[in-house]
């Protein structure tokens, strides 16, 4: 097989909901209607369960359970079909941000009861960044849900995107039908709990009286009337503009009801892009060029405190990687190799000898990676698209046990490298250590995890702080200036860029009118 076989062959995408949607039910029925489990239930749920002793403790055995689930695998329809798994829990939102820049394509969960939540709005946000597409999913139509069109709506208004339907759903709730997949002009109709996995799809003219007798008169008049006004307010559905991050499908189901889900999955398979091109600093990397390269988008802590390696997940973007060559980590500019690269089938990993673009590789890391490290077979490229936000908390880390500084510089230096909070960093204050995140359940893991695997002991102490902006100026006497001004209000993240501290929007606003020569970044990504 060539190299662009595989690439087309290739589909990395991801799933993301807000939490409880059904983003694990959707993707372990993905799993077994793709043929990859055999039975419902074989996958492993890593969601923090509800009513957890310690959401924290939680955590830590969902630390095991994730790094099986982070990357599932399956052949389907001659496709190599990679799941990007995405933590649920929302103070784990940074870290399905940075999963989001690893995939070509995303499927949305939307809980019909619930409809677009908050959670859902600030992941859209990033997938509109890259023009990711998106195929969105209606979960849960088996519950007293809002009418679809009023979903519609709401879809495109709080998401800013345009959406397409392309089944619809007869009835809602108890009276749920099924749906009409408006393409193929057939009929699937709903039973609970389907197990089987065989098609009961019939083609219906939804007009003739084929229509009433299987779904009752009045269902198949508002059919007929709905089918008449989507095809009046909805145009013909073009792959491009689905394609392009403009449109996206929409699917009605009941994944927990095995319902709509192979619809899906065939419509995935059809419009879904391969392995996409990708920015890096310098140019644009096709997957096909000859020379591998690719980035780190998520590094996982090993369970066993004893043995500190970790798991750096390598998104291979162009070229093909093969085991024991050396490549280049470009920010070290040193030369590395990998004797045990791994890749995952379903629930199992094995050990690879190449992978190729599209693929997700786990490579053992004894401290080397960071975050949006690139890896490439010379070239000095930096992929992008992996932006840190501004957290939402911030709290200053103190050390309570003087004799073990060292192994808490060391820990806190290593769990930020892995994302689990950005530290920002004050020298002139005493090296004091601001500690950032979405979510207070970080400083619970960072605490435990200071403690287990480096025997340091630390408290955090609340900080005013709002929001954190990445500074420049054109002028590098101006941005000296501001920063000897605004001593107090200033740190500097780990790759020693500068940036200001506001403890309110309303200080931010005014510092942002009053410093013309300064630019405020609200990403860091602003080179
Ligand atoms: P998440 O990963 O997005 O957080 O959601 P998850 O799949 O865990 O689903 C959340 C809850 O919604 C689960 O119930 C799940 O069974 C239920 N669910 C998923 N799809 C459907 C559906 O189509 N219809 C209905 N009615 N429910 C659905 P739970 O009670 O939290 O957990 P469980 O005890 O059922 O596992």
């Amino acid at each position: 097989m060539t190299i662009q076989d595989e690439i087309h062959k290739r589909r990395t995408f991801g799933i993301i909901s807000h939490p409880d949607a059904g983003k694990t039910t959707l993707t372990e029925k993905l799993l077994l209607f793709g043929g990859a489990i055999q039975t419902a239930g074989a996958v492993k749920s890593n969601k923090i369960k509800k009513g957890a002793t310690s959401d924290f403790m939680e955590i830590e055995r969902q630390r095991g359970i994730s790094v099986a689930t982070s990357v599932m695998t399956f052949e389907y329809n001659n496709l190599k079909i990679n799941i990007l798994d995405t933590p649920g829990h929302k103070d784990f939102a940074e870290d399905t941000y940075r999963t989001l820049t690893a995939v070509d394509s995303v499927i949305l969960v939307i809980d019909c009861v619930k409809g677009v939540e908050e959670q859902t709005e600030r992941l859209m946000e990033v997938c509109r960044m890259r023009n990711t597409p998106v195929i969105i999913f209606i979960n849960k139509m088996d519950r007293e849900g809002q009418n679809p069109f009023d979903l519609l709506d709401e879809l495109e208004q709080k998401l800013n995107i345009k959406v397409r339907p392309l089944t619809w759903p007869i009835n809602i709730g108890a009276n749920f039908k099924g749906v009409y997949n408006l393409f193929e002009k057939s009929l699937n109709l709903f039973s609970a709990n389907k197990t089987k996995i065989e098609k009961e799809v019939v083609a219906v003219d939804i007009w003739s009286e084929e229509l009433d007798k299987k779904v009752g008169e009045k269902d198949a008049n508002q059919l007929r009337e709905d089918v008449e006004l989507i095809e009046g307010v909805y145009g013909n559905f073009e792959r491009d503009t689905y394609l392009s991050g403009e449109i996206a499908p929409v699917f009605f189901g009941s994944a927990v009801n095995n319902f709509g889900v192979q619809e899906l999955l065939d419509t995935f398979t059809e419009i879904a892009p391969s392995t996409q091109a990708r920015q890096t600093d310098v140019r644009v990397v096709e997957p096909e060029e000859k020379k591998f390269s690719g980035f780190i988008f998520k590094i996982h802590a090993n369970l066993d405190p004893k043995h500190r390696d970790r798991i750096a997940f390598l998104r291979i973007c162009s070229g093909t990687f093969e085991r024991n060559k050396f490549y280049k980590h470009v920010r070290l500019d040193k030369n590395l190799r990998f004797n045990n690269p791994y890749t995952f089938m379903a629930q199992d990993k094995e050990v690879i000898e190449e992978g190729f673009p599209g693929d997700v590789v786990g490579l053992y890391d004894t401290g080397n990676f960071k975050i949006g490290d690139t890896m490439t077979e010379g070239e000095n490229l930096q992929y992008q698209g992996i932006p840190s936000f501004s957290p939402e908390i911030f709290k200053e880390l103190m050390n309570l046990d003087p004799m073990k500084s060292k192994q808490l510089e060391k820990g806190i230096m290593q769990l930020t490298d892995e994302g689990v909070a950005q530290l920002f960093l004050q020298p002139q204050l005493g090296n004091r250590k601001i500690v950032g995140t979405v979510g207070e359940l970080q400083y619970e893991v960072i605490q435990y995890r200071l403690e287990h695997e480096y025997g340091a002991k630390c408290r955090f102490d609340h900080r005013d702080i709002a929001k954190a902006c990445w500074i420049t100026a054109e002028d590098p006497k101006k941005l000296a200036e501001f920063v000897r001004l605004k001593g107090q209000n200033i740190a500097q993240d780990k790759d020693e860029n500068y940036v200001f501290l506001a403890e309110s929007d309303w200080i931010l606003r005014m510092n942002i009118q009053n410093n013309p020569d300064i630019q405020f970044h609200f990403t860091s990504e602003f080179k």
